[in-house]
């Protein structure tokens, strides 16, 4: 249960939470106890917060993750548009053996490297589309991104999913799990499904949550499970 604000109220299904300036995740199965992370107040509007905040898919898919360890336990997973880091970090508690978290914005690489102080991750900056190092490419067997479709035309969606595709092992075994809120991802769902296809990608699964991550047909949050080849 993700609380410290109105966890109760509808606005944290779609925003942020405005006020914040910690956030603590908390799940009794979740190894080593709550998850705090330091946020920056948000006003709604303000662009240059966007991922100095905690938005609803991340909740969600970390939850998700605690439910589906084997979706990272053991596993090399790099998370992309990573804002304050807490999918990343709830993965390596998970067990995954190695975490890369990555934003494109530098001041949140750095309130996420933070916050996975004592979580042993690698935080560093990656912009989409942009390129990826050598040592990254084809090196992850999960890649994981929250709430990372949003703007006005879904021209995101290319650059998102061409990163993705260089990160993430290409021997059939590789897994892609992007978690989008239904308010910002529906305009853009045909453009996220050209992408995808585009990349080469296919889609595995195509699950619809809650905010506590639970399979839920009028949940707001889809998580969708991508693959390499069939
Ligand atoms: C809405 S926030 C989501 C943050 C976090 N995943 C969550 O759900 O709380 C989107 C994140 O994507 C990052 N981002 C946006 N465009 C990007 C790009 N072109 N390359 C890399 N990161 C980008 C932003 O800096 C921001 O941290």
């Amino acid at each position: 249960m993700a609380t410290g604000g109105s966890s109760d109220s509808l606005q944290h299904l779609f925003f942020p939470q405005t006020s914040l300036e910690r956030f603590t995740f908390t799940n009794p199965s979740l190894p080593g106890g709550p998850i705090s992370l330091q946020c920056l107040p948000a006003d709604e509007g303000q662009v240059s917060v966007i991922g100095k905040v905690l938005w609803p898919a991340a909740t969600a898919l970390a939850h998700f993750l605690i439910e589906h360890q084997y979706f990272v336990r053991g596993k090399r997973v790099a998370e992309l548009g990573c804002g304050i880091g807490l999918v990343g970090i709830a993965a390596r508690r998970l067990g995954a053996a190695h975490v890369l978290l990555t934003d494109g914005d530098a001041a949140v690489v750095a309130l996420a490297r933070e916050n996975a102080i004592n979580d042993v991750v690698e935080c560093e900056r990656l912009i989409w589309g942009e390129g990826v190092p050598e040592q990254w490419r084809d090196a992850f067997d999960v890649v994981l991104a929250a709430d990372v479709i949003y703007g006005v035309d879904g021209s995101v969606c290319g650059p998102l999913i061409d990163t993705v595709s260089r990160l993430v092992k290409t021997d059939g075994t590789g897994r892609v799990l992007v978690a989008a809120h239904r308010l910002r991802f529906d305009v853009h769902a045909d453009v996220f499904v050209g992408a995808v296809r585009g990349a080469g990608l296919r889609q595995k699964e195509h699950l619809v949550l809650d905010e506590r991550g639970r399979e839920y047909q009028d949940g707001r949050i889809h998580l969708f499970v991508l693959g390499v080849g069939d």
